[in-house]
């Protein structure tokens, strides 16, 4: 199992729930949060004196998957979001250990998916 963690641009949360959902992926967590990359925060023009980050708001979907859901969240995440401009975003992974429906008790793959 793992989680996908992917921070978007907000204007692409509409293209990469359509091509989740035409993935198969329909369980999801999205988040508005705050934050900046590499540009912390300012476009590559800017000229003025940096002297702090600039937080932007992005979205932020958390995904949790079987490992054969791996590939094609992935996938869905890029096509939707990517524009080829900076500030496309970033997919973090990371192994998650247990998953729990509270409902019914199931644990791991069967409470995935
Ligand atoms: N190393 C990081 N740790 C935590 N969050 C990050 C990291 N890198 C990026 N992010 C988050 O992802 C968002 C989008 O990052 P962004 O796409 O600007 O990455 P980048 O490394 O600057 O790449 P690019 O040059 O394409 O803009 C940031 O606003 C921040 O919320
Ligand atoms: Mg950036």
């Amino acid at each position: 199992m793992k989680m996908i963690t992917a921070i978007i641009q907000p204007d692409k949360l509409p293209d990469v729930k359509a091509a989740l959902f035409a993935a198969e992926v329909y369980k999801m967590t999205v988040s508005n949060v705050i934050g900046c990359g590499q540009q912390m925060g300012y476009e590559e023009t800017y000229r003025g004196a940096v002297t702090e980050v600039n937080l932007l708001k992005k979205v932020r979907l958390d995904i949790a998957v079987n490992e054969d859901f791996v590939q094609k969240t992935i996938d869905a995440i890029i096509k939707g979001a990517r524009s080829g401009k900076i500030g496309d975003g970033k997919i973090f992974i990371t192994d998650l250990v247990e998953c729990i429906r509270i409902r019914t008790g199931e644990k791991g793959g069967a409470a995935i998916g």
